[in-house]
């Protein structure tokens, strides 16, 4: 298999762990190991104290299984696989596509989103986002215009990544609806779910609304949880999934054991998570608005509407790579350029889901200021 390079895991690989200040993670703040366990409930204390580290269901842990179900309203424990985030994205798509088949996808993106269709020999269409005054927004009868008879299936991530765009729920029914009409597959990735600010954003899941959806979610993001490396496809298409567990033999075959104890844990306190999560996310989003106001001619501020992430533009005519590099030089500051995600138009990515987004802010202030 030959595959492009994910050029944002090449960037995060260079940079992350090696910087003072990070602008652009896309995770919230991780729950430390401890903070978990005191959530825990007895049950899963003595499933964590009496653990055997040996191979676990292939499926996943029937408990976290029946957890994961309860995120969603039409998804049992059967209808679920538990994988880590990007291996069910990886799997799903080497099952759901054969070379040839158009796939349709938003964009900008999480690269394996299309990335995998194309190196499986499949035709993108990209599906762009655009920038308006508040916000972000998809056209969408675009979807219409580039339908083809070869068209499989259709790629969507909402809350969105990199935008923080979220549509109303007409509009997901709208897609649905397309998707229905069209026979084609729709994929979801709802990594950011549970992460809106007004409860009346959130969307139900495409697991839920449609027969032919396939929902990846995952404790990495809106659970502050990215090191336990779980997540999960939720289909009600049995038979598709029993492909994605047979193809799974040939990734990871099963989930870490702890990890999945952690997750039972960490589902049952769904509600603490979140809460923290939002509310770190809304204190960031309150300094950024500030800042991005305070500086109208150097930046358009794009506010997100959901999840953890904002991508903005920088208006200065310097390449918005060159400015990264510069604030990665002079400030130990690593922010990430829209050039990772072939966007063009001098985005760069802003992540609210960390502790320590106030210093990191001010470092570049300083940088701005000169
Ligand atoms: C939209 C989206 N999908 C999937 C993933 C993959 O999650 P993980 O890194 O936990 O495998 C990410 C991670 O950044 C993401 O942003």
């Amino acid at each position: 298999m030959r595959i492009n390079e994910f050029r944002l895991e090449r960037y995060f690989a260079a940079h992350e762990f090696k910087v003072r200040y990070l602008l652009s993670a896309s995770d919230c703040e991780g729950l430390s190991l401890d903070e978990l366990l005191g959530l825990a409930d007895d049950e899963t204390l003595a499933l964590w104290r009496g653990l055997m580290l040996g191979y676990t269901e292939s499926q996943g842990h029937p408990l976290l299984r029946q957890e994961i179900g309860r995120l969603y309203a039409n998804i049992a424990a059967d209808d679920v696989l538990v994988a880590a985030p990007e291996e069910a994205i990886f799997v799903a798509m080497n099952v759901l596509l054969q070379p040839d088949d158009h796939v349709l996808a938003t964009f900008p993106g999480y690269q394996s989103l299309y990335e995998i269709a194309r190196s499986l020999g499949c035709q993108v269409t990209p599906w762009s986002l655009e920038a308006v005054d508040d916000g972000w927004q998809l056209d969408l009868d675009f979807l219409q215009r580039r339908l083809t008879p070869q068209t499989r299936l259709l790629v969507v991530n909402f809350p969105h990544n990199p935008t923080g765009y979220q549509p109303a729920a007409d509009a997901l029914a709208a897609i649905v609806a397309f998707a229905r009409r069209h026979g084609l597959w729709l994929f979801s990735d709802e990594m950011y779910r549970l992460l809106e600010y007004d409860p009346a954003d959130r969307l139900p899941s495409v697991a839920d609304l449609y027969e032919r959806g396939i929902a990846l979610a995952g404790l990495s993001k809106s659970f502050a949880l990215a090191g336990l490396r779980i997540g999960w496809l939720a289909t009600r298409d049995r038979d598709l999934l029993a492909r994605c567990m047979a193809f799974k033999d040939y990734t990871t075959i099963c989930s870490s054991a702890p990890s999945e104890i952690l997750g039972i844990m960490a589902l049952r306190s769904r509600q603490p998570i979140i809460n923290r999560n939002l509310a770190i996310i809304r204190a960031n989003l309150a300094l950024a608005n500030r800042f991005f106001a305070a500086h109208p001619d150097l930046f358009r501020w794009l506010p997100p509407r959901a999840g953890s992430i904002a991508f903005p533009q920088l208006r200065s005519h310097a390449a918005v790579a060159d400015f990264c590099q510069d604030v990665l030089e002079k400030k130990s500051l690593m922010i990430l350029p829209g050039d990772v995600f072939d966007y063009a138009g001098n985005h760069f990515r802003v992540g609210l889901g960390r502790r320590n987004f106030a210093d990191a802010l001010a470092a570049l202030e300083e940088c701005v200021r000169g």
